[in-house]
């Protein structure tokens, strides 16, 4: 097959015979603009000294340059050259963010394991949710989900999380995400400005709360969680009662009161509670004061965020605000996907696979333990009776960011709590999650921590 080129080093266009050449050209022009290489104003050659250098008609590069024209990646005008257009999107959002490099030892903090997801279970429920839905179902349907879904997750809540939840004010949510995000714009329409948030607090959970215009007023977090005492005046408290992240504190019930004690709205991110190793998981706030407290669960923890699906529990005096915030976005979760959820938790599915990730979380949790207690001594563990991740204190004198650079170089993924602090305070330390990582990769892991650490601080050696 004969192959012709493009004499110019930027168009870079070959054209094999055989194949159609005006499409042929076309994409070779359409991918030279995507890809930033044709700048934009850059000024392409004539139809004739184009059609020359390939070897085609004129009228294939006509064809080329009109269609091109049309897509907006050509500004092609009579009696003017043919140049590069100059809108759309820069080439720099087009392309693909570099590729990071997967981690060989995963003990970030904060995920599920997700090769624990029970696939053919869901697939079941995915597939009765199909078979069962009926046509009705199909539209939009009611904004706060499907009514079976929130009948189901009441009832969960109710007996899993002590949550006080009715169906008609519990919101079935894209996430914690969107739910949070939906809370927030009707509090905010109701002339709420400030809100506190837990420092440290999940970075993550913060940028979404930055990203509702209310102020954010960062409150301190010790051993017995949020510092109530410290909270100044503020219309909304975000905080994490049963099990903090990252420190992983249990809100006092001391605090517990005096925090319900306090004129402002309640907002309980349950996200992280469900796990616990020693005792029952602590119940949810908001089953003692249900008018005060909106609370925010997800499946992401549970089961996977790929789902995206998540609840609200909304006081009663909330609950149409919030619904209109959601009627006018149309942001809620794909409904085949809500009744394979109602389906999973009615067939008990979703305690089978808690009560199994329990078991399985807790051997993991042992494995990183006991590999912490033999490498590195020197590290000061805390918070292995709940969640998915420990907190493990370094010695003052060895700086966080440095061992997490060193350990990120030897691709372990990994957490710091400087990095979800807003203004750090005290000593550094490490979030090390065990959910993602089989035993062996969990010593491994450890072993290879310790060589970071050594690298960064002598005071292992
Ligand atoms: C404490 C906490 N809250 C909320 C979220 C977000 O949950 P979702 O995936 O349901 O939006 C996370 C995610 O890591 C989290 O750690």
């Amino acid at each position: 097959v004969g192959v012709s080129r493009t004499s110019s080093p930027e168009l870079l266009v070959e054209l094999e015979r055989g194949r159609p050449l005006a499409a042929q050209l076309e994409q070779g022009l359409r991918d030279g603009v995507r890809s930033g290489r044709l700048a934009p104003g850059t000024v392409l050659p004539s139809t004739r000294t184009l059609a020359h250098e390939l070897g085609v008609s004129r009228g294939v590069v006509v064809a080329a340059y009109a269609q091109l024209g049309a897509e907006g990646y050509l500004v092609v005008r009579q009696g003017a050259p043919v140049r590069v257009a100059r809108a759309g999107a820069s080439p720099m959002e087009e392309r693909e963010p570099p590729l990071q490099a997967a981690p060989r030892y995963n003990l970030r903090p904060d995920v599920a394991d997700y090769a624990s997801f029970p696939r053919r279970e869901w697939l079941v429920s995915l597939r009765a949710a199909v078979h069962k839905a009926s046509d009705e179902q199909l539209g939009y349907g009611d904004a706060r989900g499907a009514e079976q879904l929130r009948v189901t997750l009441a009832a969960y809540v109710g007996r899993s999380r002590g949550v006080d939840a009715r169906p008609a004010r519990l919101h079935v949510t894209v996430g914690f995400a969107a739910g949070l995000s939906a809370v927030c714009a009707a509090l905010r329409a109701r002339g709420a400005r400030r809100i506190a948030i837990e420092d440290p607090g999940h970075l993550t959970v913060r940028r979404l709360v930055e990203h509702t215009g209310l102020e954010l007023v960062p409150v301190p977090v010790d051993e017995h969680g949020l510092r109530v005492e410290e909270l100044p005046d503020v219309d909304i408290v975000l905080v994490t009662p049963a099990h903090h992240f990252p420190t992983t504190a249990v809100l006092s019930p001391a605090r517990r009161t005096e925090l319900l004690a306090r004129d402002v709205v309640v907002l309980e991110d349950d996200v992280d509670a469900e796990f616990r190793y020693d005792r029952s998981p602590v119940g949810a706030l908001q089953g003692l004061a249900p008018e005060r407290v909106v609370y925010l669960g997800s499946a992401s923890r549970t089961l996977a965020p790929a789902l995206r699906l998540g609840w609200s529990v909304l006081p009663s005096w909330l609950a149409e605000d919030v619904r209109t915030e959601v009627e006018r976005t149309i942001i809620a979760p794909p409904v085949l996907d809500q009744l394979a959820l109602a389906h999973f938790v009615e067939r008990g599915e979703l305690d089978r696979h808690l009560r199994r990730m329990r078991l399985h979380y807790r051997r993991r949790r042992d494995v990183l333990v006991r590999a912490l207690d033999a490498q590195l001594p020197q590290l000061h563990v805390e918070g292995v009776a709940a969640g998915l991740h420990v907190v493990a204190r370094l010695p003052d004198a060895v700086d966080e960011r440095a061992v997490l650079e060193a350990a990120r170089a030897r691709r372990i993924a990994l957490g710091g709590l400087g990095e979800h602090a807003i203004r750090p305070a005290g000593g550094g330390a490490l979030l090390l999650g065990f959910a993602r990582s089989p035993e062996p990769t969990l010593r491994a892991g450890i072993r290879e921590l310790s060589r970071a650490i050594d690298e960064v601080s002598d005071i292992f050696a």
